[in-house]
């Protein structure tokens, strides 16, 4: 497995594990390409959106983006954001590990002090995977739990 940028070219199996993700109920926003294309291949503010490539299969991606005024995250401006789609055959074989080593690395090289991860308050997968990342909670929002990363 390799951990390289994400490219037009992966759009469809990173749509494709979305709906899988969607159809299990674990993912609510949309699963579709050109969904995928403009929100993390081509997002404004991305900082890297990488995939990990295991021969030419996509097992997940993570996106990494600053947080612009106003955004509708209602992050603090200039933090990152984070979000991390694993393809459910390939989960808990320490994938999101891998991209987020990445990330963080990206997050240093773009001056980001701080990134936020918004998780579902009922997805305790995500909430175990950011928390073992080292994301602790720093606020809370009807069903959201919200985990910042500080790059020190
Ligand atoms: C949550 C998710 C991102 C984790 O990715 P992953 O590749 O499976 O995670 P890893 O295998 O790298 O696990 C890293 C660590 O996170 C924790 N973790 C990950 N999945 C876990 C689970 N199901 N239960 C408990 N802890 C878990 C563990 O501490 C794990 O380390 P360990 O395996 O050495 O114990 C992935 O399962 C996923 O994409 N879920 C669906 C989509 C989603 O909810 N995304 C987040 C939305 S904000």
């Amino acid at each position: 497995m390799i951990i390289r940028d994400a490219v037009v070219g992966d759009v469809e199996q990173m749509s494709a594990f979305l709906k899988e993700l969607t159809a299990s109920g674990k993912r609510k926003s949309p699963d579709d390409e050109a969904f995928v294309a403009a929100h993390y291949i081509d997002a404004p503010g991305k900082i890297r959106c990488s995939v990990a490539d295991d021969e030419g299969s996509v097992l997940g991606f993570q996106s990494l983006q600053r947080a612009e005024d106003g955004n509708k995250w209602g992050v603090e401006p200039g933090w990152g954001v984070i979000g991390t789609h694993i393809r459910p055959s390939a989960a808990r074989r320490g994938v999101g590990r891998a991209l987020f080593a990445v990330s963080r690395k990206a997050a240093e090289v773009a001056s980001i002090t701080a990134i936020d991860a918004t998780i579902a308050a009922d997805n305790p997968e995500a909430l175990a995977y950011y928390e073992a990342m080292g994301f602790r909670t720093y606020r809370t929002s009807s069903g959201l739990i919200c985990k910042c990363f500080e790059i020190t």
